[in-house]
C-alpha cells in the first residue's frame, strides 16, 4: 500500500505541521504502508495560468515539478494533505499545487482513493481549513477518512504535543485499515455521486474545448456518444 503525504508547510518536517506528519507517517509505516512525504517547499510549482490546455491535451504548459508530483498522487492508494493555517486557508504552497490538479477533478482520476488531512494553526482555528481540505477530497471523488487539527500552543507543550501526535497516529491507523479493507462510507456516497455526475455533465458539455478530458471519460468511465 502506497501513501503520499503532501506537506504545504514551508518549514518542511521541522515545523508544527511536521510534528503531526512524522507521527502519522510512523504509525502508517508500522501498519505496513509505504509512505512518501512530498514537502512542497522542496519542489518548484508555479501557479496555474488558467489556460485549460491540460483539459484539451492532458499536458500542462508549465515546465515545473507539478506533473511529477501528480504522478505520485495517481500511484498512491491514499493521499494526505497537510498544511498550516495561512490566513484562514491552506498555505499558498499547497493552494498553488491544488490548483494544478484541476484536470484530475474533471476526470475524477482519483475516484475511490482515500484522503485524510492534517492542519496546524496558531490558535484553535483549524476547523475551517480541515473542512476545506476534506471538501477537496470530496471533489476528487476520494473517500474522506478523517482529519485532525492542532494549535501551535498545543504542539509547543510536551504533554499536549504527545496527545496530538497520538491523535495523528490513530488517524493513520484508521486510514491504513480503511484502505486495507476497501472501506466505503455510506454517508458520503450521495454527495460523491453528485460530484461525479456533475463532472460528467461538464466534460460532456465542453467536449470540444476539453478534448482530452472527454476522451478520458469515454475510455475510463464509459461516457455515451452524443
Ligand atoms: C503567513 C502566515 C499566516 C498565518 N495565518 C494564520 C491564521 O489565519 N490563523 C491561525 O490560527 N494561524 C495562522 N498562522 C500561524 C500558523 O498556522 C501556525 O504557526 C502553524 O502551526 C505553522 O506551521 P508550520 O510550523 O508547519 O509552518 C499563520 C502563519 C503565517 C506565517
Amino acid at each position: 500500500m502506497q501513501l503520499v503525504i503532501v506537506n504545504g508547510s514551508p518549514h518542511g518536517l521541522d515545523g508544527n505541521t511536521g510534528k503531526l506528519i512524522r507521527s502519522f507517517r510512523s504509525a502508517a509505516e508500522e501498519q505496513g504502508a509505504a509512505v512518501e512525504t512530498l514537502n512542497l517547499s522542496d519542489y518548484t510549482v508555479h501557479p496555474c495560468r488558467g489556460c485549460e490546455v491540460c483539459s484539451k491535451t492532458g499536458t500542462c504548459v508549465i515546465d515545473d515539478d507539478a506533473p511529477k508530483l501528480q504522478q505520485k498522487f495517481l500511484a498512491a492508494d491514499g493521499i494526505v494533505l497537510a498544511s498550516p493555517n495561512y490566513m484562514m486557508n491552506v498555505s499558498g504552497q499547497l493552494k498553488v499545487f491544488l490548483d494544478r490538479i484541476f484536470s484530475h477533478v474533471h476526470c475524477q482520476t482519483l475516484y475511490g482513493k482515500y484522503g485524510a488531512a492534517l492542519v496546524t494553526a496558531a490558535g484553535p482555528v483549524f476547523e475551517g481549513v480541515e473542512e476545506y481540505l476534506m471538501s477537496i477530497f470530496g471533489f476528487l471523488g476520494c473517500w474522506k477518512v478523517g482529519s485532525i487539527g492542532a494549535a501551535s500552543l498545543q504542539l509547543e507543550d510536551p504533554d499536549e504535543c504527545s496527545r496530538m501526535q497520538g491523535e495523528a497516529a490513530d488517524l493513520a491507523r484508521r486510514f491504513v485499515e480503511a484502505i486495507k479493507n476497501g472501506e466505503t462510507f455510506p454517508d458520503q456516497e450521495e454527495k460523491r455521486s453528485q460530484v461525479f455526475e456533475m463532472m460528467k455533465m461538464m466534460v460532456q458539455a465542453k467536449q470540444d474545448a476539453w478534448a482530452y478530458e472527454y476522451r478520458y471519460w469515454k475510455t475510463n468511465w464509459g461516457i455515451e456518444e452524443e
